[in-house]
């Protein structure tokens, strides 16, 4: 009996958010460069959406590729990228057989021309499918992303477009790179390491976390099943207690 049996459709994530980890070391154990970790990677990603669509989850953000990442030396960025042109290129029409939409969120202007022609077209072809919606983050980092809502809702304050008084939460989040998309019930980390990482801190506030030792290109379909499992078991109580939670 697979994992998938047990689930229960009624209470799967709207929002499930992965930080697709441990590529290089997955090379290394095998004495490969790391670009070849990303690449078998690729493969992960496919099976993930793939999971995440049949079941019929509506929102998968995937960290492609960090703020940080542009530290990493130029061969491997080099192949990043166009392991990324490839891929688009190559699901857009498993893409749109499946009904999913592509979204981008981070900072897409400091993408090289060619990735951000390639997703810009792919996010105008998908933009008209209801089906799963997948968000990639790309050079993204969430104190980038607040820094720069914040620089935003400063010039509008500043230009009397916005009274001081009426920032709150909602305001706030409107100036995200997430605007509009619900927040995460549940984010996965691989590889072991148990941090966030700078991704998403405003919107995993109330998110449940699931940390697996696999590195990022041994994760499947099952092992996606077993997370939601995982989350299935767990009570979600924002603040309250379990009676109160009963009561309702
Ligand atoms: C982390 O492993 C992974 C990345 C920085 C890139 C993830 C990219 C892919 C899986 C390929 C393309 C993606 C899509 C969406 C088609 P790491 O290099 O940090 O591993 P390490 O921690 O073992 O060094």
């Amino acid at each position: 009996m697979s994992f998938k049996d047990k689930i229960i459709k009624e209470r799967l994530p709207n929002h499930l958010a992965i930080i697709m980890d441990g590529n290089g070391r997955w090379a290394k154990m095998r004495g490969e460069h790391r670009i070849i970790g990303h690449q078998n990677g690729v493969e992960a990603v496919r099976q993930t959406v793939e999971g995440a669509a049949e079941l019929g989850i509506s929102y998968l953000t995937l960290y492609a590729f960090s703020t940080e990442n542009w530290n990493r030396p130029q061969d491997e960025i080099l192949g990043l990228m166009s392991l990324l042109v490839e891929a688009i290129e190559n699901e857009t029409p498993t893409l749109m057989k499946n009904n999913v939409r592509l979204k981008a969120i981070g900072d897409l202007e400091s993408l090289p021309e060619e990735v951000r022609e390639k997703l810009q077209g792919t996010i105008d072809n998908t933009a008209k499918n209801t089906g799963l919606t997948l968000v990639l983050a790309l050079s993204y980092s969430s104190r980038w992303e607040i820094m720069n809502a914040v620089g935003k809702i400063a010039e509008k304050v500043h230009s009397g477009d916005l009274a001081p008084e009426d920032v709150n939460e909602s305001i706030f989040e409107s100036h995200l790179t997430t605007s509009g998309i619900p927040d995460p019930e549940l984010m996965i980390r691989t590889s072991g390491e148990n941090r966030i990482s700078n991704f998403l801190l405003w919107q995993l506030a109330y998110s449940e976390l699931y940390f697996t030792d696999l590195f990022w290109p041994d994760f499947t379909k099952e092992e996606l099943y077993k997370a939601l499992l995982n989350y299935q078991s767990r009570e979600r109580r924002f603040g309250k207690t379990s009676e109160q939670l009963n009561d309702n």
